[in-house]
């Protein structure tokens, strides 16, 4: 049995190699004519940002550069990103990029026509009440699933804090998934990022909250991950296997804007702030663990992702055991079998770690309760 739902998307999406060409078209037929495009400096490196901005000027729009995004966006870049909005004029936002650049872009709107701070809203002092201009979110990667999604997850440094933030109209309005800006990114990029929307789909697909809609969601971008994934990694210019992961992507993001994540990303989140890793990457590193975890509270689900990903086992319980094992061989076959003792992690950080993961709301979805001795269990499964 499934709980109580409700489903609703306010995102349009628009897939098609090529077709970010036509967000000045989409601006120009709802009036709209100065754009703030909000991205950082590897799509300015990368000749994206050029190519998006001189398709929109060639449609009679207006564009501004903002590029003072961090990877992990914070309450300064966005009320900078909000300053320029204002002092441009801009009537639309392009967020392009991976997820950091389209997070930013859905909380600058947002914050500029509320005329708070970002940090107001990460305190709580302020509330988003009326909907910014609209946007739309370009991504140049296949993983985030920000261009699914109201939330935005900001960090604060004045209080150390990192945590979603979203309210009406931080959803974009429109997403364009162009595979085509995906075809130069490296193996090692594309196969983090690709674990991280595997991440999504999976964490929703096994949590508390997943009903018959998120389930068919998610099914099917574990589907194309499974399908897709190496050979993206293998030959990154491989249109079909690009769209695919564009596609996966946003259909993870759509399953965790309904039916949240769980125990994967509560440890991912401490241990990417400690360490600077790579988000994707510890998806990849965390997700064995993680399965081994779940099976006992969802055996036909995790038999199923296990039959997705290659095992050919008729009896369930046996397909649910090899789960964890599977998708371990993955990582290795794409660059990720690294584990997160290699990858840094001291055995003394572990204690907080482990507290730091307990503080996630994330855990009340997991299908198995999310406890120290759980967390613990998973981050030390996956060094
Ligand atoms: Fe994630």
């Amino acid at each position: 049995m499934f709980p109580p739902f409700q489903f609703f998307s306010p995102v349009e999406f628009v897939f098609g190699p090529g077709r970010s060409a036509e967000a000045g078209d989409r601006l120009r037929a709802r009036g709209l004519a100065r754009a703030l495009v909000v991205t950082d400096p590897g799509i300015v490196a990368a000749g994206i940002a050029e190519r998006i901005e001189q398709a929109l000027v060639d449609r009679g729009v207006a564009v501004a550069r903002f590029t003072d995004v961090k990877s992990n966006p914070t309450v300064d870049n966005v009320d900078a990103g909000a300053e320029a909005l204002r002092s441009f004029g801009a009537d639309a936002v392009i967020g392009l990029g991976g997820g950091s650049p389209i997070d930013a872009a859905k909380i600058i709107a947002a914050v500029s026509a509320n005329g708070c701070s970002a940090h107001d809203l990460m305190t709580g002092a302020r509330t988003i009440e009326v909907p910014g201009v609209p946007q739309i979110a370009i991504p140049t990667t296949a993983g985030s699933g920000a261009e699914s999604a109201k939330v935005s997850v900001l960090v604060d440094h004045a209080t150390g804090e990192k945590k979603g933030v979203f309210g009406p109209g931080t959803a974009p309005w429109i997403t364009i998934l162009d595979p085509e800006l995906q075809l130069g990114l490296p193996p090692r990029l594309t196969a983090a990022t690709g674990m991280d929307a595997l991440s999504h789909a999976l964490e929703a697909y096994l949590g508390v909250a997943a009903n018959p809609f998120s389930d068919a969601i998610a099914e099917q971008s574990m589907r194309l991950v499974a399908a897709f994934i190496e050979r993206a990694v293998a030959d990154g210019a491989d249109l079909e296997a690009r769209s695919a992961l564009t596609v996966a992507s946003a259909l993870g993001g759509l399953a965790k804007e309904q039916s949240g994540l769980g125990i994967l990303h509560a440890v991912a989140m401490p241990v990417g702030y400690l360490y600077d890793l790579h988000h994707g990457y510890l998806c990849a590193a965390l997700m064995p663990a993680t399965l081994d975890y779940n099976r006992s509270a969802v055996p036909a689900k995790t038999a199923w992702v296990a039959r997705t990903f290659g095992v050919d086992e008729p009896d369930p319980d046996a397909a649910a055991t090899a789960a964890g094992a599977t998708i371990a061989a993955l990582n290795d076959r794409i660059g990720m079998g690294i584990g997160l003792a290699d990858a840094g992690v001291q055995p003394d950080d572990h204690g907080r770690i482990v507290e730091d993961a307990m503080k996630s709301y994330l855990l009340k979805n997991n299908p198995v309760p999310g406890t120290p001795e759980g967390c613990r269990a998973v981050l030390e499964a996956s060094l």
